[in-house]
């Protein structure tokens, strides 16, 4: 390699010519190995049946997904959709009286050949729940735990004739094995360890305790909240069941949309590194601060929060309830304009915007006009999660994430690649340089792309060439420019002066140091060249 031009491949790209299977965090909503639990569902006597299902959300064609077990096997999805399919697996009643655990092998293992999406959803009668599964492949090893027992009232401790009665059992945590033997261990007051072979899960009574209970484990696992009959006004009760993301060690904001909030009394439940605490939501700060994880607290909904560090350029969300249900956004102030909802700028839809106080943050809440709906940032990030209100009570869970970077486009299935060669050669061998990796000399369609490439350009560090070949020359004819994939040029960025006369050149670079500007150049000259794909696009 010559020392002073190392190959100079941009950010995102190489990556993203080996397909969609190298999706990093954030885009961890999407994979193609889950592993689903479904916790009881009210008390077991309850005389409505309760209802489990699977949304599985396919981004690809031809997309073949196996549930396992489930009657049918192997299915295969034409189009990019998204379709349910139901499952007979329940968890049986913690047995609460055994002071240990409670395994089982009651899970549901879904693959499939493409990346998908899976979502569980639990209804029986008015308790109605819903989650975002967690792929396999992007599991952690370690947990917080939200500190629920210290919200007033979330656990029911009456004290009769000085017996202290729990009525309805405590929280539980599950904790779901993947296919490989494991041991797992739950870190408080009293530690606990349990060894979880392949698939298993173990049901583990949540204890009230002060400090910070963490779950750590050998291998990756997931780990679940739940309660079969939380408490709910109105002398009602119903499933509590939220999936925790894996623990982190960075500080990190969660901005809370003040509809979460709504028709009720609603805690933040912080736990990281040592502590842990649960605060009631201020409307006027409606944001939280933590190193660890943030999980909203309602009697309705245990909600993990989505840190802005997560925030992402595109999600997809399922209509999944029979229920009323929403799509809600959160949004930097100064991003509202990037945001589409399909093919609708989201101002069009004029939405209702709500502030969350003592934040720069907005958010808006929108009704489905479709099975799937896309919404996705042209050039920045927001948060999204799914909504709804079934009888008076919430459920929802953040929204997944199909990509973070943002694309003029639309929602980013892989990324545009650019790429420039170390070789400089003439415009014409140029060509050929790019074809050899699959790519092409690059062209410009309008002033949104010329934007996105050069700032993407201008992202680069290390050593850059100052100009760069782009596939647009004059047509020796008629002396009209052309692109190498359209005749017809409705969009320029020529230097002041630009372009000179024929004889100054037929063929045109782009400049990597003065904002993007093109120029002609002789087509014979060595110049490296900017080769590009674009790129695939999400389209339901
Ligand atoms: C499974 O098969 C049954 C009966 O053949 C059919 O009614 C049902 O829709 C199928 N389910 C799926 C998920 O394909
Ligand atoms: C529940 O656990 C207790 C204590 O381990 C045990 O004696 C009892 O048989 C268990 N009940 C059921 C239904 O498994
Ligand atoms: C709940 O069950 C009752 C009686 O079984 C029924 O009348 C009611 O419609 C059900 N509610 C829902 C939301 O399914
Ligand atoms: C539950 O009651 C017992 C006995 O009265 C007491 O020791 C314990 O602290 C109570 N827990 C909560 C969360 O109030
Ligand atoms: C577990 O699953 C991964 C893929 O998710 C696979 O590579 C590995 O071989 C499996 N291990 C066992 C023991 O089946
Ligand atoms: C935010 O502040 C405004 C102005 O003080 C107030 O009218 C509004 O009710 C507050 N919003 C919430 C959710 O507290
Ligand atoms: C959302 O789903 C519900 C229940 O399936 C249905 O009634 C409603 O029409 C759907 N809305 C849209 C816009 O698809
Ligand atoms: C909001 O933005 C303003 C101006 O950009 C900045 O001064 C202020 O600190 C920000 N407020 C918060 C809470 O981040
Ligand atoms: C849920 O819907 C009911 C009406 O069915 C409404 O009164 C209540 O305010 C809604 N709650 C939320 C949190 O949207
Ligand atoms: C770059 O050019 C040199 C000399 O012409 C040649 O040997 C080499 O194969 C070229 N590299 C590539 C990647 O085309
Ligand atoms: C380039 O360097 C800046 C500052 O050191 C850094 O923030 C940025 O992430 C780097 N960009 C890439 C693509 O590595
Ligand atoms: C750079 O070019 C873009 C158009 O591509 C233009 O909008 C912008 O104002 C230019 N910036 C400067 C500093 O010239």
């Amino acid at each position: 390699m010559s020392p002073e031009a190392p190959p100079l491949l941009l950010l995102l790209l190489l990556a993203a010519l080996n397909s969609e299977s190298t999706a990093t965090p954030p885009e961890r909503n999407s994979g193609r190995k889950f592993v689903v639990v479904f916790p009881e569902n009210i008390a077991y006597y309850y005389p409505v049946p309760s209802q489990n299902k699977v949304w599985i959300t396919t981004l690809y064609p031809s997309t073949t997904v196996t549930i396992n077990p489930q009657a049918n096997g192997t299915t295969t999805l034409g189009n990019p959709g998204t379709r349910s399919f139901d499952v007979n697996l329940e968890l049986r009643k913690l047995n609460v009286s055994d002071p240990g655990t409670s395994l089982s092998n009651r899970t549901v293992q879904i693959t499939s050949n493409k990346n998908i999406v899976v979502q569980a959803f639990s209804v029986r009668n008015k308790s109605m729940q819903t989650a975002l599964v967690i792929p396999a492949d992007k599991l952690g090893m370690k947990y917080f735990i939200p500190p629920i027992s210290k919200v007033p009232k979330a656990t029911i401790n009456v004290s009769v004739a000085g017996m202290s009665i729990n009525e309805r059992g405590p929280f539980r945590l599950i904790i779901v094995n993947t296919n490989q033997s494991n041991t797992v261990t739950v870190q408080g007051k009293a530690s606990k360890q349990v060894s979880l072979p392949p698939n298993y899960l173990a049901q583990i009574p949540l204890e009230d305790e002060d400090g910070l209970q963490v779950v750590e484990a050998e291998n990756p696992v997931a780990v679940l909240v739940a309660h079969p009959c939380a408490f709910r006004p109105l002398c009602s009760c119903g499933l509590l069941y939220a999936i925790l993301q894996p623990a982190r060690n960075q500080a990190v904001k969660f901005p809370i949309p003040p509809a979460l909030a709504a028709d009720a009394e609603v805690f933040v439940l912080l736990s990281e590194s040592g502590s842990s605490s649960a605060e009631a939501f201020n409307p006027d700060a409606a944001v939280v601060e933590t190193s660890g994880t943030a999980v909203l607290y309602r009697p309705d909904l245990v909600l993990p929060l989505i840190p802005e560090t997560d925030f992402a350029s595109c999600y997809v969300v399922t209509n999944i309830s029979q229920q009323q249900n929403f799509i809600l956004i959160v949004v930097h102030n100064d991003d509202k304009d990037g945001i589409h909802v399909g093919n609708s700028p989201l101002q069009t839809l004029n939405p209702v915007w709500q502030k969350l106080n003592g934040t720069n943050y907005t958010s808006a809440r929108l009704t489905f006009s479709s099975r799937n709906t896309v919404v996705w940032h042209e050039s920045s990030t927001v948060g999204v999660y799914y909504v709804g209100n079934v009888s008076g009570t919430m459920f929802g869970h953040p929204a997944p994430i199909i990509s973070s970077t943002p694309d003029y486009r639309g929602c980013i299935l892989s990324p545009e690649v650019l790429n420039i060669p170390t070789n400089a050669s003439s415009w014409q061998k140029s060509i050929k340089t790019c074809g050899d990796n699959s790519l092409k000399l690059v062209s410009l369609s309008g002033e949104t792309q010329q934007k996105q490439v050069c700032n993407k350009l201008s992202q680069v560090n290390g050593s850059k060439p100052q100009e760069v070949w782009i596939g647009m020359r004059r047509s020796s004819a008629t002396g009209e420019w052309y692109w190498l994939d359209n005749p017809s040029v409705r969009y320029t960025n020529w230097d002041e002066g630009q372009p000179g006369s024929v004889d100054g050149g037929q063929c045109a670079v782009m400049s990597l140091k003065s904002n993007c500007s093109w120029r002609d150049e002789e087509c014979c000259t060595a110049v490296r060249p900017l080769c590009y794909r674009e790129p695939e696009l999400l389209v339901f």
